[in-house]
């Protein structure tokens, strides 16, 4: 859930908690298992809410304690539970942890929390080569309390985000009475925010990023600001927290590293419980490709124990109802920066196709998956808004070269035939503005029709539930063409993907339980299908 995006429930035009908590049965009737909201702190948004000035507050845009306790109490009361985002690799620029630090000057024991360095060049430079997931240099100069430029202090992402030291105690032990604080209140888990940038090597080295260089965390070796071997002992820490509690907590990674292997040492057995899996985001709309991602991540965790995640989309990129309607359908994020979108030409009809067979492979897969918000009725991304408008601070920070992840973040259309569909009170317009076009798109508008891209994923999540609970977890190869997918799980079910130019006889596979196109012994290109296997 992007929770700014979701639903507004005070016409101010920014989704908020109410919102969340009105449309809580459409979630539950839709078939999730969970909710993953992200950031809701008191914030100054420089970054949507991951620049958090509160850790154990509400953001009164999105509401309030209490709104929180209602929402946990009711996704409860429906069976859904609730997962919180912790951004704890950096704060905001306003929290009193890093206001303290800047009035306290060098030295002091409140910028010991943060990293301030003397500069380079007679303190003109920054004090390293790091850089910026935003672009640019990872360093800003401040202004000292006596007036005159002095230290420069690491941001791994925008300069409000100042990186937090988690070599020291006092931030440690602050983050266990957070999450305490939240385990308290009754959220089910934590997605933890960039876990791979919580440790640095000490003494600061360069990293050897030349001029220019993007920030390629998943090719990086040795880099001495991501992925380093220190951050697995906070995330172990924050599992005994967790496993304290009555029944455990869940806790999933964002860890964007350098392949299965690195990401499988975030969910060792005394580590965390997941991880989403960027190698299939990433991946393109190619037969050999899905499977040579989906065969490594499962062997890369089996030594673990750990289940897999599978994911298409999120609030970082381009929907994929987009890029997989591009001539080259890989995430920009393999491209190297964040979210750093190419706007090339898309074919809007070819992407819906390949997202609505997309989502059959991916919930058909062992483990769990992830839908963003949106996905679920074929959204596009928005490609068109307004410079005007942009938020994402990857607009600025790449001297406006590259328009950043607005286009995914495209407040929902729930209703009605024109702007701002339902999302907030008539007249009111949203946070970001939405396409005319979307009059189709909408809830209201794909809930009665069998064939919405909505039904699809209901019905998908559904059968999902109730076939695959009691399949063996293992998934099978079966012999099939080059550009062709199909594999069982158990004798549950069979998912047999055509990603060929096409069309493939699927007479023998037993009967169609869903499909993605039309479903009469024969699969159109780019489209996919579920079976019950015979005899199962
Ligand atoms: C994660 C979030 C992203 C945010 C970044 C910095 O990647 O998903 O939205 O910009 O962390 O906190």
């Amino acid at each position: 859930m992007y929770l700014r995006s979701f639903a507004d429930s005070d016409g101010d035009g920014i989704g908020d908690l109410g919102g969340l908590l009105d449309r809580l049965p459409y979630l539950a009737d839709l078939g999730v298992d969970a909710l993953w909201i992200t950031p809701w702190y008191p914030s100054p948004m420089a970054d949507g809410g991951y620049d958090v000035a509160d850790y154990c507050d509400i953001d009164p845009r999105f509401g309030t304690l209490a709104d929180a306790d209602a929402l946990l109490a009711e996704a409860h009361r429906l069976g859904l539970r609730v997962i919180t985002d912790l951004v704890a690799n950096h704060t905001s620029e306003q929290h009193p942890w890093f206001v303290a630090a800047l009035a306290a000057g060098p030295g002091s024991p409140e910028r010991a929390r943060y990293f301030f360095r003397d500069g380079r060049a007679g303190g003109e430079q920054p004090p390293n080569d790091w850089i910026s997931a935003f672009g640019g240099p990872a360093w800003s100069r401040v202004r000292e309390p006596d007036g005159f430029p002095g230290q420069w202090y690491l941001h791994l992402f925008a300069p409000q985000q100042p990186d937090l030291d988690w070599d020291h105690p006092g931030v440690r032990e602050d983050f266990d009475a957070i999450l305490r604080f939240w385990f308290d209140r009754g959220i089910d888990g934590i997605r933890v925010d960039a876990a791979p940038a919580m440790a640095k090597v000490t003494g600061l080295p360069d990293a050897g990023h030349g001029p220019g260089a993007l920030f390629e965390s998943r090719t990086w070796v040795g880099n001495p600001h991501w992925d380093v071997e220190e951050v697995h002992d906070i995330l172990r820490r924050w599992r005994r927290i967790g496993d304290s509690y009555e029944g455990g907590r869940l806790f999933v990674t964002e860890a964007v590293v350098n392949g299965p292997e690195r990401l499988s040492r975030y969910v060792r057995p005394d580590e965390m419980h997941t991880s989403f899996n960027f190698d299939y985001l990433t991946s393109p709309w190619d037969a050999r490709s899905l499977r040579a991602v989906i065969d490594a991540s499962l062997a890369a965790l089996a030594p673990v124990g750990a289940p897999a995640t599978w994911v298409l989309s999120s609030h970082d990129e381009t929907r994929h109802a987009t890029r997989f309607g591009r001539a080259d359908t890989t995430a920009a994020i393999g491209g190297g920066a964040m979210g750093f979108d190419t706007a090339a030409p898309a074919d809007r009809e070819l992407g819906l196709r390949r997202a609505r067979a997309a989502v059959l492979l991916t919930l058909a897969l062992p483990g769990s998956a992830y839908l963003y918000q949106g996905e679920e009725l074929g959204l596009p991304e928005v490609e068109d808004l307004p410079e005007d408008v942009l938020q994402d601070p990857t607009w600025e920070r790449s001297g406006h070269t590259a328009r950043g992840r607005d286009g995914c973040r495209v407040p929902l259309p729930w209703a009605g035939d024109s702007p701002p569909f339902g999302f907030t009170e008539d007249g009111v317009a949203p946070w970001l503005p939405q396409p005319a076009d979307w009059a189709t798109s909408t809830v209201a508008a794909q809930r009665a029709d069998p064939g919405s891209t909505l039904s699809l994923y209901r019905t998908a999540l559904h059968l999902r539930r109730s076939v695959l609970v009691s399949a063996d977890e293992s998934m099978v190869w079966i012999d099939a063409a080059d550009d062709v997918l199909a594999f069982d799980r158990g004798t549950a079910l069979r998912c047999v993907v055509n990603l060929s130019g096409e069309p493939l006889d699927v007479t023998g596979h037993g009967e169609v339980l869903l499909a993605s196109g039309p479903g009469d012994g024969r699969l159109p290109p780019d489209t996919a299908a579920w079976f019950r296997v015979d005899g199962g």
